[in-house]
């Protein structure tokens, strides 16, 4: 998504009052909130917990964002909408899965079985303190 188009949905959804509400919560998956800033979803560490991952929705997003904490420390952030058809991976024994038709991927969106052949949109993702900030624009 373009920069434009971003605003223009965070627009939306902010005159729908919808920005800055809880995220809505999937059982058996980690979600946590968000603040949004701008273009920018910011995550503070804490809300990791024991967790490798978080998922956070953003309201200009169809589908949730998977923030990962990688060995070294530092996150990557990939979206959960399979390259193949659409469908919302899931974290499933230190990877994600497609449900529909099976596809699979790192934690980085890296493509490990397909159908798919393309890797997961990923976005920039820093540490600011103890922040986790996630960059919304692609460019
Ligand atoms: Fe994910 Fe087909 S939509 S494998």
């Amino acid at each position: 998504m373009n920069r434009r188009g971003f605003l223009r949905q965070m627009e939306a959804a902010a005159v729908a009052g919808t920005v800055g509400l809880p995220a809505s919560g999937c059982i058996g998956f980690h979600y946590v909130n968000a603040t949004i800033r701008s273009d920018r979803a910011v995550v503070r560490r804490e809300a990791f917990g024991d967790q490798r991952y978080v998922l956070i929705d953003v309201p200009a997003l169809p589908l949730p964002l998977y923030v990962y904490r990688n060995d070294d420390g530092s996150y990557t952030t990939v979206s959960t909408r399979c390259m193949h058809q659409g469908c919302q991976v899931e974290p499933v024994a230190g990877h994600l899965v497609c449900p529909c038709h099976g596809s699979e991927y790192t934690n980085d969106g890296t493509v490990l079985r397909g159908p798919t052949r393309l890797p997961l949109e990923r976005y920039h993702t820093e540490l600011d303190g103890e922040d986790v900030v996630v960059h919304l624009v692609t460019a």
